[in-house]
């Protein structure tokens, strides 16, 4: 079992900043496109916004003691971009970077190495009002950024993340409208993909110039894709999706080039490529990281002229309360694949996987042991541990949450976390899950000692 991983395994969990921090006006920091997304009525399920999420900000502490309790190795988090650069250009902010700081500190006196993503969805509302992802400035102003956060924090970062799922951030954001900034570009929306991944590019080069020795990767987001049917509608549109989800990301990144159908995405245009920018995406990185939550079963959607796919529920899978099929096979199938695809890939991190569950709650006000988050938990280190048996070379896993948090536009209907959030009074209970990833942890350590 997860004994069976290997020496030096690394278990951790992750947040975001939007996510948890709050304190979105406070010591300087400027409003993000989730800020201002937020705001407007109708976008977010339940009419909250991230002005204050879980208070990490100043709770961090009490959180940094969580983190210590349940033993992980190392913690994922990310930057908010506008509280160390305030207006997305700066001048780097004190306030803000002893912020992060003073975090980094904490977490390495308790042997926690910290992990930093550079951007996790909230770029600056300045930098979006100069084009956002859709403009080429959006590239300088995140060198800048990386640079910034490159040399206040790059003497204690144990990894540096570029870029937490570009195909989420640009589907949801870009193209559909369900995010921040709120676009429904439809596949107009390429050129905010590849300038993110071209900012990835220089961000790579920047962090190793000014923080040499630290390994840098990217995040993305991933998917097994199942057609709906073997009719050739659905295979084809299945193919697309393929393309569309995985190798969009995972090719210009692993092997320098897009994958050429995309040209065939309704409104795609891919004259936003320059010269050279496909060998800046390129550059080797030192890990790649794969969120992995759910398979995605795709069938054709002729009627759209904007899409050609849609999605279906499979039959008789179980689902977490967000609907997403719980299948830990899945993810050991798309690890192996991803090998079997990219000669050149990198070590490999599984930087998010986790599930919705709320709660049963009796009227005592006692909390039932969370034993889906526990099953699920297990599935996937298991599926984990079968990749590596099968070849692939997995150096840890993150799991998604630490804690409940602001699930950004499902607001705080979801709940991820190892430990509860209390909605009235922001208390932090762990759950059962959180006694148990403890174990997890701890018994790997026991067996390798
Ligand atoms: C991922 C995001 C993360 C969180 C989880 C549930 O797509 O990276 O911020 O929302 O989903």
């Amino acid at each position: 079992m997860t004994q069976d991983l290997p020496t030096g395994f690394v278990f951790g969990v992750a947040t975001s900043a939007a996510q948890i921090e709050g304190a979105a006006v406070e010591n300087g920091r400027t409003p993000s496109v989730w800020d201002a997304f937020a705001a407007v009525p109708g976008k977010i399920a339940d009419g909250s916004d991230p002005s204050v999420a879980v208070d990490h900000y100043h709770r961090w502490r009490e959180d940094v003691e969580l983190l210590a309790d349940l033993g992980v190795d190392a913690y994922r988090f990310s930057l908010s971009w506008s509280r160390l650069l305030p207006g997305g250009h700066g001048p780097v902010d004190q306030r803000g970077l002893d912020f992060y700081s003073r975090l980094i500190d904490a977490l390495l006196e308790h042997d926690i190495a910290p992990w930093v993503t550079l951007f996790h969805w909230d770029m600056p509302v300045e930098t979006m009002m100069a084009g956002g992802w859709l403009d080429r400035s959006s590239v300088d102003a995140f060198e800048t950024y990386a640079s910034a956060a490159g040399e206040a924090f790059g003497d204690r970062v144990a990894g540096w993340m570029t870029l937490n799922e570009p195909v989420v951030h640009t589907g949801y954001g870009y193209a559909l409208g369900i995010d921040a900034p709120g676009l429904t570009l439809y596949g107009g929306a390429f050129q905010a993909a590849h300038h993110q991944l071209l900012a990835h590019g220089r961000a790579v080069s920047v962090l190793r110039s000014v923080a040499p020795g630290v390994p840098v990767g990217i995040v993305n987001n991933h998917t097994v894709v199942r057609p709906a049917s073997d009719r050739d509608e659905d295979l084809l549109a299945a193919g697309m999706y393929e393309l569309y989800h995985n190798g969009q990301y995972a090719q210009p990144v692993l092997a320098g080039g897009y994958p050429e159908a995309l040209a065939m995405m309704p409104g795609a245009a891919m004259d936003c490529i320059h010269d050279g920018d496909l060998e800046a995406i390129a550059a080797p990185l030192d890990f790649y990281g794969v969120n992995f939550y759910q398979t995605t079963t795709v069938v054709a959607d002729p009627e759209n002229p904007n899409l050609p796919f849609a999605f279906v529920e499979p039959a008789d899978v179980p689902v977490t309360d967000f609907g997403w099929p719980v299948e830990p096979a899945a993810l050991t199938e798309f690890l192996v694949q991803l090998a079997g695809t990219y000669p050149s890939l990198p070590p490999v991190y599984v930087t998010e996987n986790g599930c919705a569950y709320d709660d049963v709650v009796s009227q005592d006000g006692s909390i039932a042991p969370d034993d889906a988050r526990i099953a699920y938990l297990d599935g996937y280190l298991d599926a984990v541990r079968r990749a590596i048996a099968a070849g692939v070379d997995v150096r840890g896993y993150f799991h998604w949450s630490l804690m409940d948090n602001w699930e950004w536009a499902e607001g705080f209907t979801r709940r991820f976390g190892l430990v509860r959030i209390e909605p009235d009074t922001l208390d932090r209970t762990p759950r059962a899950s959180f006694a148990h990833y403890r174990n997890v942890i701890a018994r790997h350590r026991a067996s390798r000692e």
